[in-house]
C-alpha cells in the first residue's frame, strides 16, 4: 500500500514536471504558454495597445493602429484651474480648410468657413505667443522645447532646424525647410502649421497639446537666434503661465 501511494507520488510529480515545461517555449519573445491570460493582459480599454492582437486573436483590419489617437472633439485637457492654463487649452479659434481633411487626415473637424483656403493660416499672423519668456524662465522653457523638438521633429528638420534631419538624409523625405529662412514667420503661423500640418507636414494636433507647442515655437526661435530669449525683449499677453507649470506632457 505504502509503494502504491510513493508510485502515485512520482507519477503525480512526473507529470507535474511535463505539465510545466509545456509551458516553455523556443521563441526567445515569448513568455510561453499562458495558463490565465486574464492576469497578464488587461481586459480594460487601454490607449496605446496594439489590437490587433488581443489574446491570441488577430484582427487584421486594426493591426497596428492605435486605439485611441485623437481625443473626442472639443476635448479639452485638464492641468488645473489656473485661468490662464484653461484658456490655453480651449478650441483653437484658428480651423483648418476644408482641403486638410484629405491632404491631412483632419476628418470631421471645423474647418473655415471662408473661400480662401489660406485664409485662418494668414489670420494667424496676428497671434502672438501666449507663453512669456522672461530670462529667468527661458532656460526651463527652451529646454522642454527642445526635449519635445527631438522627440517630435528633429528627425525631419534636423538637430540645428537646417532641415536636413535622418528621415531627410536618407532620402526619405524632401522639403523640409532650413528654420533660418524662416525667421519672418510669425509666431502664430508656426503654431497653425505645426498644429493642422502643412504641405508634406502631418499635422501635430494629437500628439501636442497647445501648450507644447507654443513650446516648440519658444525652441524654433532660440534656433533662428541663439540669443533668443536670454534677454527680456518679448512682451507678449499671458504672464501667469510660470515656467514650472511646462513640466505637463499629458494630452
Ligand atoms: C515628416 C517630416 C516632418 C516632421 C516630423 C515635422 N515637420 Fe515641420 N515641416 C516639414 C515639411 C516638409 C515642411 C514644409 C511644409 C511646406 O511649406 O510645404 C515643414 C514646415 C515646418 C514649419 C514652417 C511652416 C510654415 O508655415 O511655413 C515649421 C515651423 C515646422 N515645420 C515645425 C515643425 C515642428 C515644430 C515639428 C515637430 C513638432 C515638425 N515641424 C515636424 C516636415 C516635417
Amino acid at each position: 500500500m505504502n509503494k502504491l501511494i510513493k508510485l502515485f507520488g512520482k507519477v503525480t510529480l512526473l507529470f507535474g514536471f511535463l505539465w510545466m515545461f509545456n509551458s516553455c517555449s523556443k521563441d526567445p519573445n515569448s513568455a510561453g504558454y499562458e495558463y490565465m491570460p486574464d492576469m497578464y493582459r488587461s481586459p480594460a480599454v487601454e490607449p496605446y495597445v496594439d489590437y490587433g492582437e488581443l489574446r491570441g486573436r488577430i484582427q487584421k483590419s486594426v493591426s497596428n493602429k492605435m486605439s485611441v489617437k485623437t481625443p473626442p472633439k472639443y476635448t479639452i485637457p485638464y492641468f488645473g484651474t489656473n485661468k490662464e492654463e484653461v484658456m490655453l487649452m480651449l478650441p483653437y479659434h484658428r480651423k483648418p480648410s476644408s482641403t486638410s481633411a484629405v491632404t491631412h487626415g483632419l476628418v470631421e473637424w471645423d474647418f473655415s468657413t471662408n473661400p480662401q483656403g489660406d485664409y485662418d493660416y494668414q489670420m494667424a499672423a496676428a497671434d502672438m505667443n501666449p507663453i512669456k519668456i522672461t530670462a529667468e524662465n527661458a532656460e526651463i522653457i527652451l529646454k522642454k522645447g527642445k526635449d519635445l523638438y527631438s522627440v517630435n521633429c528633429k528627425h525631419c528638420h534636423g538637430e540645428k532646424g537646417d532641415g536636413q534631419g535622418s528621415m531627410v538624409v536618407s532620402g526619405a523625405y524632401v522639403g523640409v525647410p532650413n528654420f533660418v529662412d524662416k525667421i519672418a514667420l510669425s509666431d502664430g503661423q508656426m503654431f497653425y502649421s505645426i498644429y493642422y500640418g502643412k504641405g508634406a507636414m502631418g499635422s501635430h494636433a494629437p500628439i501636442l497639446n497647445k501648450k507644447e507647442i507654443w513650446n516648440v515655437v519658444h525652441y524654433i526661435r532660440s534656433i533662428q537666434n541663439p540669443e533668443y530669449g536670454k534677454t527680456n525683449f518679448m512682451s507678449t499677453s499671458v504672464t501667469t503661465i510660470v515656467a514650472d507649470s511646462t513640466k505637463t506632457t499629458v494630452k
